[in-house]
């Protein structure tokens, strides 16, 4: 096990883009401000994408704007073609991510197009951006299954993130979208990968749909994978992607890493108070297990 592990936190595109309720670009900017300051100073902002597909992304501009002036952090957003990144550019983006799919099924619902029509519209975004100094990460979606086609075999998976690493990726998020995986699965997925990009280079980005995303990041722990995505309150999910529900909770992740010992840099009590003030806009309590005990606890203290 590793003593350092990084989060990328997901709050602002992954965990808003699936909510009914509309938050404006002010609370998005309040709401990144707020995690930030709770630590998490890698964050996920916003998606360049059709406000047809996404209209909860539409104000990424502004959001990644604002963004950019705070003194600490880098701030990713996610661009699915050449439109996607000259808009981004023009935002200031600094780390734009890319997204294909395992699956062809998730890949059509998603953006419209093959796995293999994905990388080539990939393939300009990261030539750019080679030449523009921006970072490019990639992200492999349904990497232990898919809504639409069912198993997703590994080598799928390892084939799409060799193609996206090989493209010139820095890093690889490989996507339990529909949070469908299990400790063994994951664990054999994260081999297969990692006989074409490094562990090093690999990060887990799973949903918690069937609540097995701890223990499935714990065996990719185990396997060397230390980078984790995850969104405060365990918000999340994706239009495209029916059934499922929201990344693993930041709350969650970081109770679990530092029970075990490992620094994450995070102050719990900022992260619930940025949580909560989401959770309050949205009308819901959040469904991190760890937000909900110490909302709890605090309840309880303030009665006594
Ligand atoms: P399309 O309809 O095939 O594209 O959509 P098109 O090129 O034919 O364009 C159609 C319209 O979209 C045109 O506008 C374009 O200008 C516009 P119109 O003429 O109809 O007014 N358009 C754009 N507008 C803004 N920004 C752009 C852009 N590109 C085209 N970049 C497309 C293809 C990819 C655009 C569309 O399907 C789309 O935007 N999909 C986004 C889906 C999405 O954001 N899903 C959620 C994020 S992925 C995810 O959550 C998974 C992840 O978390 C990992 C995991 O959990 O596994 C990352
Ligand atoms: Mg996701």
């Amino acid at each position: 096990m590793s003593d350092r592990v990084q989060i990328v936190e997901m709050g602002p595109r992954d965990g808003l883009q699936n909510e009914k309720v509309s938050v404006s670009v002010e609370a998005r900017i309040a709401f990144v401000e707020a995690l930030v300051a709770a630590g998490l100073t890698t964050c996920e902002v916003g998606a360049f994408v059709s406000p047809k597909a996404i209209p909860q992304m539409v104000g990424s501009d502004q959001v990644l704007r604002a963004a950019s002036q705070l003194p600490v952090g880098e701030f990713h957003v996610l661009v699915p073609n050449e439109k996607g990144y000259e808009a981004a550019i023009a935002a200031g983006a600094k780390v734009v991510s890319v997204f294909a799919s395992a699956s062809e099924g998730f890949s059509r619902a998603n953006i419209n197009c093959s796995i293999a029509e994905s990388i080539e519209r990939f393939k300009p975004v990261l030539a750019r951006a080679k030449a523009d100094g921006i970072k490019v990460r990639g992200y492999v979606s349904c990497v232990l299954g898919c809504p639409f086609d069912g198993e997703v075999k590994p080598s799928a998976v390892a084939d799409v993130a060799k193609t996206l690493w090989d493209l010139g990726c820095y890093e690889i998020s490989l996507g339990d979208t529909i949070g469908v995986g299990t400790p063994a699965k994951a664990r054999a997925m994260l081999r297969a990968v990692s006989g074409d990009v490094s562990t090093a280079k690999l990060a887990m980005h799973f949903h918690d749909t069937y609540g097995q995303a701890l223990a499935n990041l714990y065996a990719g722990m185990e396997e060397g994978v230390f980078v984790i995505d995850s969104a405060a309150g365990g918000l999340g999910g994706c239009p495209y992607a029916p059934g499922a529900t929201g990344n693993v909770a930041t709350e969650d992740v970081i109770y679990m890493l530092e029970g075990m010992g490992v620094p994450t840099g995070v102050d719990m009590d900022k992260l619930l108070a940025a949580t909560n003030q989401m959770s309050t806009l949205l009308g819901r309590p959040p469904v991190s297990r760890v937000a909900s005990a110490l909302n709890a606890k605090r309840r309880k203290a303030a009665k006594v």
